[in-house]
């Protein structure tokens, strides 16, 4: 059973100072904390599972050495503080909008403050603080680089942001406007001494008033151990899915096993002809990796959620979690990817295609957990074209929950469908491959025709649902229309662009990745 001597107060950085806490239960919200205990109520709760930003707050981490959005030293990263348990900021540093007036010389407001109030960009002010902060990240982030925004950039960085208000234009314009008031920086050296000060501290267990314990396990190994001692123990990662759980269904969640301080969870490696995943690495970074390769993954990562909960979920969880809607699992499946298990020193893969066996429902044995996501690289030199595709469909551009969700990948030797994966969200119960539309379309000449007898298989394939996010009828017609759109942008003559077939590209719309590159 674990060892309890490690017992000790949750520690981290504050106002300029080292806050511990040793009363609050493991599962005390950052956004209780902060407007119960420390009285700081500048962050707002508005919709307290995420979605609209009004709690919006900054953690602080050493970065990482090479990390090429680090800050002075630091990596800073905007989440949402209604759904980070108090523990989880153990040995960070926590960034709130109290924060932006103690930069600033004399009282006077802080860049970002000031472009808000020159450009209008308040009018309840409710959500503001919010904004605030995330544009402080941006504002931060783009002076550490000598680099300004594109109006789009500054779009996809607010997506986790909503206004009721003010319709968004003057934020944007306050988004630029920052850029030119007189410079303001973080001062990153006396929270870098700080975090320094905790690195000593002994992997942490907290338990504060309540029962249930808190486990913080450093490596693998302690994590490996520790999981097949505590079976049960709710495994908690970014906490995207876990902390409505909490504040939604008011479960209560037991013991706690948090995979965020295992560094090497966090890794994303290209191993051999494989890229590693590691379960705990962030959505934002593990997107990336994935994006980088793969380019016209760019838009499904965009639109995955927003950079707070991507900057705080992981891919782990969202394959682990299972959700017949997880946007990664299509993409995953589509490039093959095997799922990495663990259990004690045991160590497994399998297709993730073979993972699910029903709804929210997977092959994990007690006491097992996912360890990585490993996503193959090397494509058969004699294969002449390898195109991979995701398409997210859902009502709202941002911040959604899909719809459907495809993932495709398509290999063509002269004109014929040498491999082909088809993976579908939102279709069934689980994500899976669409194996009749697969087979009709293998072997065959990447045609019109071959397009049509793999949309009639779809429709054998899949049985979906009406809910609220669509009927049944519209998920298959737009499953196959997807097919259409694949073979529109695949077809060996006159293949067609994506800015011709996305209806977001009509917009004057570009992805940060594009703008950056
Ligand atoms: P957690 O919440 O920490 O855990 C989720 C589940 O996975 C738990 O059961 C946990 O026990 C388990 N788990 C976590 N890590 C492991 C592991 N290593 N091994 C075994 N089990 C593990 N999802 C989408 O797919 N697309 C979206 O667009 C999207 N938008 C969202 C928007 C909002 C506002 C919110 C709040 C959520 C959204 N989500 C979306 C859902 C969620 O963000 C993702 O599923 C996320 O990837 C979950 O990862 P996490 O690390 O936060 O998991
Ligand atoms: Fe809405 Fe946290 S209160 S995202
Ligand atoms: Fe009122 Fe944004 S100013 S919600």
């Amino acid at each position: 059973m674990p060892d309890h001597s490690t017992r000790r107060p949750i520690r981290f950085f504050h106002r300029g100072a080292v806050v511990e806490v040793s009363n609050a239960a493991p599962t005390r919200t950052v956004l209780e904390w902060l407007r119960e205990d420390a009285r700081c109520t500048g962050t707002k709760e508005g919709c307290n599972e995420g979605d609209c930003g009004a709690c919006t707050v900054v953690i602080g981490e050493a970065a990482a050495v090479g990390d090429p959005s680090a800050v002075r030293g630091l990596s800073l990263k905007t989440v949402n503080a209604c759904i980070q348990f108090l523990p989880t900021l153990d040995g960070k540093a926590l960034f709130t909008v109290e924060d932006l007036k103690a930069m600033t010389p004399d009282a006077q407001l802080h860049p970002v403050q000031e472009a808000m109030v020159a450009c209008h960009g308040s009018q309840c002010g409710f959500c503001t603080p919010g904004f605030v902060l995330s544009l402080w990240s941006t504002y931060e982030h783009h002076r550490a680089s000598s680099t300004q925004p594109t109006r789009q950039q500054l779009a996809d960085e607010l997506s986790g942001n909503l206004c009721r208000c003010t319709g968004y234009r003057p934020i944007l314009d306050a988004g630029q406007r920052m850029f030119d008031l007189p410079a303001v920086a973080l001062d990153t050296a006396p929270v870098i001494a700080a975090l320094k000060g905790f690195a000593s501290d002994t992997p942490f267990t907290y338990s504060g008033r309540s029962a249930d314990t808190f486990h913080a396990p450093t490596t693998l190994a302690e994590l490996a151990a520790l999981r097949e001692a505590m079976p049960t123990a709710q495994l908690l990662a970014g906490s995207t899915d876990v902390g409505l759980w909490v504040n939604k269904q008011f479960r209560a969640l037991g013991d706690i096993l948090f995979v965020g301080e295992v560094a090497e969870m966090k890794r994303i490696v290209e191993q051999g002809d494989e890229l590693h995943i590691g379960a705990g690495a962030s959505l934002e970074v593990a997107w990336a990796a994935l994006a980088k390769r793969w380019p016209p993954l760019t838009d499904v990562w965009l639109r995955f959620a927003s950079p707070p909960i991507r900057n705080a979920g992981t891919m782990g969880g969202n394959v682990a979690n299972g959700s017949p809607i997880g946007d990664c699992a299509p993409v995953l499946m589509a490039l093959d990817a095997q799922i990495e298990l663990r259990k004690g020193a045991r160590v497994r893969r399998i297709p993730l295609a073979d993972f699910y066996v029903g709804y929210m429902a997977n092959r994990l044995e007690p006491g097992e957990f996912v360890q990585a996501l490993a996503v193959p690289l090397a494509v058969p030199l004699a294969v002449t074209s390898r195109q991979v595709r995701a398409y997210k469909i859902s009502k709202r551009f941002d911040c959604d929950i899909s719809a459907l969700c495809a993932g495709f990948s398509i290999e063509l030797d002269a004109g014929i469908v040498k491999t082909v994966r088809l993976a579908y969200g939102g279709m069934a119960a689980t994500v899976k491959r669409a194996a009749l539309a697969e087979t009709a379309t293998l072997g065959q000449l990447w045609t019109q025709a071959t397009v049509d007898s793999a949309k009639a298989a779809l429709a054998k394939d899949f049985e979906p649902l009406s809910d609220m996010r669509a009927s049944a009828a519209y998920r298959l017609q737009v499953a196959q229309n997807l097919l259409q759109r694949l073979w529109l942008e695949t077809r060996v003559d006159n293949p067609l662009a994506t800015s011709a077939t996305s209806v977001f590209s009509m917009m004057p719309h570009e992805t940060s990745a594009a703008a950056a590159a």
